[in-house]
């Protein structure tokens, strides 16, 4: 149901009247606490623009919300209101794109942040991890596949023929790390049951990880593996598919795989800082594999 919150009273600019409301959505019955916020300008019975957003696309660690966010683009379009109206007609300017930097050199620990979504809660377990081993005085990379040029696999199998991919990107850097560190550590969310599609790719990519050790018959190192995966959804069953995706990844590397973490019904919690002892269980987490051989 809608509830409107802010209306300004029509505005009349070179013989055209133009309206501005913001209004509040309960999408409660889609997920618990979803909220959608939309401001719109009318020009009489004719919607010219309208900016929306919902309260789930905010990350834990953002420091506002979408009310916040949709009272600000209000603000803002009541000023234009009052001035220059040429900026509705103009269109919106391309965000700048975030980067990171591929990984590189020889990490005692590779984390692989799963999530496309910067700030979210793998982002946050990322972050437990990288200050745990730091402070073990270990040297961290953390990797965003979503942030690097990774090429999906294409299957052509051709690594079997020389050791190495067709293609060469970012995976030129992550792998041989990931071949060298003594722990890796995958933080993924669930997405329709498994891990989201640039994670996926970049697991893919190792084939030629596989191909290029069983060519050279290279000793496979003592690197150990541990999954951290966070859920919407309440229940065990939600980890089944991504816990078989990452232990054939493991096994396919020959990673020896640590008890995983799994974090459910992030739906209803949103913010995995607010789940009593995670944090400390997950350094121990960390903290226990790399006391291993
Ligand atoms: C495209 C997409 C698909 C998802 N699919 C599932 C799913 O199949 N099962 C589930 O329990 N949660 C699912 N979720 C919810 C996410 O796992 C949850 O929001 C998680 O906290 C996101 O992690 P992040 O905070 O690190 O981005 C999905 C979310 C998105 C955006």
């Amino acid at each position: 149901m809608k509830k409107a919150l802010h209306q300004v009273k029509e505005t009349t600019m070179g013989g055209r009247t133009f309206s501005l409301r913001m209004e509040e959505e309960d999408l409660g019955d889609i997920y618990p606490g979803m909220v959608r916020f939309s401001v719109e300008l009318w020009e009489k019975e004719n919607l010219v623009t309208v900016f929306r957003t919902n309260s789930f696309e905010y990350a834990p660690t953002m420091t506002y919300g979408a009310r916040e966010a949709a009272e600000r683009v209000f603000t803002r379009w009541e000023r234009d209101l009052a001035g220059d109206m040429q900026c509705f007609l103009d269109g919106v300017p391309e965000r700048e794109p975030v980067t990171h930097q591929p990984s590189s050199g020889s990490p005692d620990v590779v984390v692989i942040q799963g999530s496309p979504r910067p700030g979210g809660n793998c982002s946050i377990l990322a972050s437990w991890v990288a200050g745990e081993a730091q402070r073990l005085g270990k040297d961290v990379h953390v990797v965003y596949p979503h942030d690097l040029d990774i090429h999906p696999c294409i299957g052509c199998y051709q690594c079997y023929n020389t050791g190495t991919c067709v293609y060469a990107d970012d995976m030129n850097s992550i792998i041989p790390a990931v071949e060298r560190c003594r722990l890796l550590v995958v933080c993924t969310p669930v997405y329709t049951n498994t891990v989201p599609a640039g994670t996926k790719a970049l697991l893919d990519r190792f084939q030629s990880l596989h191909a290029s050790r069983t060519l050279d018959r290279r000793p496979f190192h003592r690197t150990r593996g541990l999954l951290l995966s966070v859920a919407g959804r309440k229940g065990p069953e939600n980890f089944t598919c991504v816990s078989r995706v990452i232990g054939a990844f493991f096994s396919l590397v020959g990673i020896g795989a640590e008890e995983p973490v799994f974090i459910d019904g992030m739906d209803e919690t949103r913010d995995i800082r607010v789940i009593p002892g995670l944090e400390t269980r997950v350094r121990g987490a960390v903290g226990a594999a790399l006391q291993k051989d």
